[in-house]
Parts: C-alpha cells; sequence; structure tokens
C-alpha cells in the first residue's frame, strides 16, 4: 500500500500553475467523455443546472445551503444557484451564471478562478433567461429531480444521466488530488478533536464547534454532518444529536466520523480513541486495535480486479474472528457470519464510492445481496476509483436484544457485551485511491493512527 502524496507534491501552496494543468487536463477528459455520451445518444446539447434553494419548510421563508448538482460540480467550483452549463460535442463549454443582484444573500466565492478561462460565460439574472442560449437540437436537461426543466425544447434522459454518473467513478488526477487535499484539512479537526478528547473534553457540542474552527468550515460546507460521539453515543451510527452535558465516566470513547471538501470533493474520515482506567477499558482498547488491524488489512486486500462485495465479505469473517479472540462470541467466524451475528454487531457496508457526493452514486448501480442490504459499493474495484473502507463494531441494543432473545444468543459472552456497551462502538475509516493495481491511501498521509489511546 502507498500513501497518496497527489497534493502534497503541490505544496505548500499549490501553484496556479501545477494546479492549473491538473485542473486543464480535467476538463479535456470531461470534454471527450461528454462528446462521445452525447454523440452515443444524439443529444446536439446537454443543460446542467446547478440547482435551486430547497425550502426548509413551507411555513417560512428560508432555504437549505445549495449543494450543487454533482454533475454540475464535475467541471467546475461554482456554488451558486440557477447557473447552467451547456456542453455541446466541438463547441467550448458554455457557463450561463446566474447573478440575480440580490441584495439578501450572495453565494460564497469559487474557491478558484481558473475555471473562467475554459469556458464561454453569459451572465443570466434568472433562467427566464436562459431561452435565446438554447441551439436547435435535441437538449438534455440534467438537474435534481424536483427541478423540473425551465423550457419545452429541454428533455429529461435517464439513460444519459446514468452514463455521467458513471463516468464519476473513476477520478482523475485533479480530482484525486481535491480529495487527497479535502483528506489534510479533516486531519486538523481530527488532530484537534483527539487534542481536546486526551485533554479531557466531554461536552460534544463544544468538540463539533472546536472540529469546525480547527478546520475553518462553517456547519452546512462539511461534506456531511459531522458524527461527534462519546461513550455509548457511538452505537447510533450517525449520531448528530450532539450532547450539550458533561459526559462523566471513569473511561470512555471518542468516535469522531468528519470530513472536509476541497473544490466540492469530499473526504470521509472515522477514528475511534479512548481514555480512562479499568478493566473494560482494556477490552475495548483490545477491540479498537484489533479493528485497526484488520481495517489495514482490508485496505491492503483492495485490488484492481476484486468485486468490492467480497471485500465486504471479508470484513465480516475478520471480525467474526475478533469478536472470537476477544472471547466476546464462542462461535467460529463462518459460523457466526452465517447466524447473523456479526450482522448484529456490525449492521452497515464495508464502504461506498467518495467523489463530489461523500456516498457517490456511480459504485451503487446493482443492489447489494440480501443479506448485506446496506453496501453502497457492488463495483468490480478498478484503477481510478475512490472509495472507502470503513469496518466497525458496535453495542446497539435495538439488534442485540433480539440475539440474545433468539435461537444463536448462547453465541454471545453477554457479560462481555455490558463491559463493552458503555463505550458504543467503534468505526475506523480511511479513504483508498486504487492506483495501476493496488491502492493509495489518502487518509494515512496525513492521519497515520487509526485510533488507540487519545
Ligand atoms: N460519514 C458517513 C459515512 O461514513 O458513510
Ligand atoms: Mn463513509
Ligand atoms: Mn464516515
Amino acid at each position: 500500500m502507498r500513501h497518496c502524496r497527489a497534493w502534497a507534491e503541490l505544496a505548500p501552496e499549490p501553484s496556479m500553475t501545477q494546479l492549473d494543468q491538473l485542473y486543464h487536463n480535467h476538463i479535456e477528459h470531461l470534454q471527450a467523455k461528454y462528446a462521445a455520451i452525447l454523440q452515443h445518444h444524439q443529444c446536439d446539447a446537454v443543460l446542467i443546472h446547478s440547482g435551486a434553494p430547497r425550502s426548509r419548510s413551507s411555513h417560512d421563508d428560508q432555504s437549505w445551503s445549495l449543494r450543487v448538482t454533482p454533475h454540475f460540480g464535475h467541471w467546475l467550483p461554482l456554488q451558486a444557484a440557477d447557473c447552467v452549463l451547456r456542453l455541446a460535442p466541438g463547441q467550448r463549454p458554455l457557463l450561463c451564471w446566474c447573478q440575480p443582484g440580490s441584495f439578501w444573500e450572495g453565494p460564497p466565492a469559487p474557491e478558484h478562478r481558473l475555471f473562467e478561462k475554459h469556458f464561454d460565460i453569459q451572465v443570466i439574472r434568472s433562467l427566464a433567461d436562459l431561452a435565446p442560449l438554447l441551439p436547435a437540437g435535441k437538449l438534455a436537461w440534467v438537474a435534481d429531480s424536483r427541478d423540473a426543466p425551465p423550457d419545452d425544447r429541454l428533455q429529461r434522459h435517464a439513460e444519459l444521466e446514468r452514463e455521467l454518473d458513471e463516468l464519476r467513478v473513476h477520478k482523475t488526477a485533479y480530482e484525486v488530488a481535491c480529495i487527497a487535499e479535502a483528506n489534510a484539512r479533516a486531519a486538523a479537526g481530527h488532530d484537534e478533536l483527539r487534542r481536546a478528547f486526551a485533554a479531557g473534553g466531554n461536552i460534544e457540542l463544544e468538540l463539533h464547534l472546536r472540529y469546525l474552527l480547527a478546520t475553518s468550515q462553517d456547519d452546512p460546507e462539511t461534506p456531511y454532518k459531522n458524527i461527534v460521539a462519546l461513550g455509548e453515543h457511538a452505537a447510533v451510527l450517525h449520531h448528530v444529536a450532539y450532547g450539550r452535558g458533561t459526559h462523566h465516566t471513569d473511561a470512555t470513547s471518542l468516535l469522531l466520523d468528519a470530513g472536509a471538501t476541497c473544490m466540492g470533493y469530499h473526504a470521509d474520515i472515522t477514528r475511534t480513541w479512548v481514555r480512562g482506567h479499568g478493566a473494560s477499558k482494556d477490552l475495548f482498547l483490545a477491540l479498537v486495535s484489533g479493528v485497526e488491524r484488520l481495517q489495514q488489512q482490508l485496505c491492503d486486500g483492495a485490488v484492481v480486479g476484486r468485486p468490492y462485495q467480497d471485500l465486504h465479505d471479508e470484513s465480516h469473517l475478520r471480525i467474526g474472528q475478533l469478536l472470537r479472540e476477544l472471547g466476546v462470541v464462542r462461535a467460529g467466524p463462518e459460523e457466526a457470519v452465517a447466524k447473523d451475528v456479526t450482522f448484529a454487531f456490525y449492521p452497515h457496508g464495508l464502504g461506498h464510492s467518495l467523489g463530489l457526493q461523500t456516498h457517490d452514486v456511480g459504485c451503487a448501480r446493482i443492489a447489494p445481496r440480501a443479506d448485506n442490504p446496506w453496501l453502497r459499493n457492488t463495483r468490480i474495484i478498478e484503477s481510478g476509483q475512490v472509495f472507502t473502507i470503513e469496518p466497525g463494531v458496535y453495542f446497539i441494543p435495538g439488534l442485540l436484544e433480539p440475539l440474545r432473545q433468539g435461537p444463536h444468543g448462547h453465541l454471545v459472552d453477554w457479560q462481555r457485551v455490558e463491559a463493552l456497551a458503555p463505550f458504543g462502538g467503534v468505526r475506523i475509516e480511511d479513504d483508498l485511491h486504487i492506483g495501476t493495481r493496488a491502492a493509495d491511501n489518502l487518509t494515512r498521509i496525513v492521519l497515520p493512527s487509526g485510533g488507540g489511546v487519545a
């Protein structure tokens, strides 16, 4: 396993010429791919909408922060509503840049303006200005499903959209550099919270706010809501209802699943830390060390040509083996998997494709088998993919209680489960880029440890 230095090679401040070159190559790649897809579908142009503000409630006048359509974000880092990209084979792309001139609010500045020289730019005041900019011929409209085409000549085209989603599965060097940089930005927050937790930090809301400060992000800018879970809260896989009060026990854990963005690209990282004293702490620490070890083995197993689902199956066997070694489960790994015992401790998928969406959709076209319904990556591993590897073990009452009451309850040492339950659980998550054969770990270069004593 190599540790990728994609953006670090551009450091300390990526010079515009290097970033420019990566971005230039990225745009050339997209132009060639889009031309082939449009020609294949006999479309003369595709119009991609950046998105529209979404109302928080029909009872007031506030909107959520904009998340641009990933097809739009694939071309440029502009987070502005009601912009439209017009893309036609053999033509320079046209950016219809919506600048409504509102005195109430304005969009954030783009992270770079390199895109400006790759596009013709036409300022519009609203989508009503789009009609004269539409070319003749068959025109496809790509947008959030809630945003109807603003003109009758524009038609949705599901198959074309599916192929554009598929295009995001394989990342260009520009995209890999952005995800690597997003990892570096997130690492500052993870380091800060590990130190704060080691020093006794015990209010989840405060830890969340410290993460935002350390990564210079506002809450809506994070790729997903930070998961900041002290102790038993880690048993809620997406715990975002931060505790406001202090969390006091002799020994406890912090599960932090938090990322950052760069040019619209996401990092998705989880670390699990332990502090305090006592026998149960030692047992939980052994669990964290075991998950750390098997997570790294699974990263090593991410090789070109292997079905990701196969790696997911291996993760269940490895977790079964670990639970047996720790005396939590009395059955061997094969039996524990076959009887759904590991599923009760590890109910989610091993990982997912990552890019402009935290859960990128291109690797999830094929539904997973019924026995692992939450797996979001069912592809063969291929060069150019970026995905997460995030095994975990949790003590979730709603899953463990039926196991305890059921026919396989005797396969579990419930005293050990009760000793571990106050720690909630452990998850360790890295972002991998698949090179020509094996993986570059974009996370470990900036965060060498997956967890342990804080
Ligand atoms: N942060 C959400 C996930 O790991 O998929
Ligand atoms: Mn993830
Ligand atoms: Mn995550």
